[in-house]
């Protein structure tokens, strides 16, 4: 019999293991993009990015590689992403590609940037390509090259197969997912990530461990994000509280970057039920979405170690606790006080109204929660009372 992670049975049938996203890593990387470009035949790239990044040294570090000020060098900036991309976005980096003539594109910044710069490359192909009818459309074949460049290490788009834009029509967030949306080489290079502020490198952090946690424990058979996740957990333990501590360390910048893109790797196992506390607190209350996972993670650890004793033994060990031969309760106790721990190192042990949300708000929160499809997967059934206590605890 085949076993998923947690231990129960896991359905065979058919799986599809891809880990197909070239990368390269290392302090410096960013060095080789101008030969890495040529060789995917890129030579006018649009750079795309958001007006935050331009003023970061990471920025400058991409001009200087690239040669200098932007006109008569061959490449182009559009830096109108925001926050939470919109489709208009989307819609501004394609027609700036096409007014510059430009042939690849090169995407730099956190996951918005990043999804941005893979999504336009489908209004290339298809002009009049309404989002909301993308799933009509088979055929993605020959979209133009794409380079992910991360700053932050949480949400791992650049190893992604999807983007996530909020629809003009709908005012929702729309998940595009196709394996061609995928970057054809990934940069993680730790030194663009030095100046990334504490409290973001906590929190997107705090996303990556949460994407490894969940990964791993949703049921589905799939040993190879298994063994992903579960090293994600150990370089995110070593390696968090020193880039919160001291940006400047770039083996620690270098080791969270790599496990970062690990826990996307990982998480298309899929995700649980902390993802879908988080989404809706980013679209009701604003919160940052690596806070907000942050916030919920130990109660929604709590929650599945009460249904399913024994579930975080595996992870305790890859934090490095002596939990191998300790009853089931005791392992998920010690391993979810780790965790704990480690989260209020990070100044991330807040309670969800310290950020602004009210008790007014639950209801929409457990509405919206429900809804979410990541707790589909969760290690255990989740139902909309589950949600409403989960959102208590924390509030
Ligand atoms: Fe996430």
């Amino acid at each position: 019999m085949f076993l998923a992670a947690d231990g129960s049975a896991a359905e065979l049938g058919l799986n599809t293991f891809s880990f197909p996203t070239t990368t390269l890593f290392g302090a410096g990387a960013l060095g080789e993009l101008p030969e890495r470009s040529r060789e995917l035949g890129i030579s006018r790239p649009l750079i795309v990015t958001d007006p935050g990044l331009v003023e970061t040294e990471a920025f400058a570090a991409l001009t200087k590689t690239l040669g200098g000020a932007e006109q008569g060098r061959g490449w182009f900036v559009y830096s109108g992403v925001h926050p939470n991309p919109i489709e208009s976005d989307v819609r501004e980096a394609a027609a700036a590609f096409r007014e510059h003539k430009c042939d690849g594109l090169i995407a730099i910044g956190g996951g918005s940037p990043l999804d941005v710069g893979k999504a336009a490359r489908l209004l290339l192909k298809r002009p009049k390509l309404e989002f909301s009818n993308f799933y009509d459309e088979s055929d993605w074949s020959g979209l133009a090259p794409f380079i992910a460049i991360p700053t932050t290490a949480g949400t791992g788009s650049e190893v992604g197969r999807s983007s996530v834009i909020t629809l003009d029509t709908t005012r929702r967030k729309a998940v595009l997912f196709h394996p061609e949306l995928m970057a054809k080489l990934a940069i993680l290079d730790p030194e663009l990530s030095i100046g990334l502020p504490a409290k973001l490198t906590a929190a997107t952090g705090a996303d990556a461990l949460t994407h490894c946690i969940e990964s791993y424990t949703c049921p589905v058979f799939h040993p190879m994000c298994d063994g992903i996740a579960l090293e994600g957990i150990r370089l995110i333990v070593e390696a968090l509280p020193s880039a919160y501590r001291n940006g400047r360390d770039v083996e620690a910048r270098g080791k969270m970057l790599v496990a970062a893109a690990m826990g996307a790797v990982a998480f298309q196992k899929d995700l649980g039920v902390v993802h879908s506390m988080a989404h809706p607190l980013s679209t009701i209350c604003g919160l940052h979405h690596g806070l907000a996972n942050a916030l919920c993670l130990v109660s929604g650890m709590k929650f599945c170690a009460a249904r399913k004793p024994g579930l975080y033994r595996r992870i305790g060990t890859a934090c490095g606790l002596e939990v191998i031969k300790a009853s089931d309760v005791e392992a998920d106790r010690q391993t979810i006080r780790f965790i704990s721990g480690l989260l209020a190192g990070l100044g991330l042990n807040t309670r969800l109204r310290e950020h602004g949300v009210k008790a007014e708000q639950l209801n929409a929160l457990v509405a919206q929660a429900t809804e979410d499809p990541c707790h589909k997967t969760n290690a255990v059934p989740v139902t909309e009372e589950d949600f409403r206590k989960l959102y208590e605890e924390v509030l």
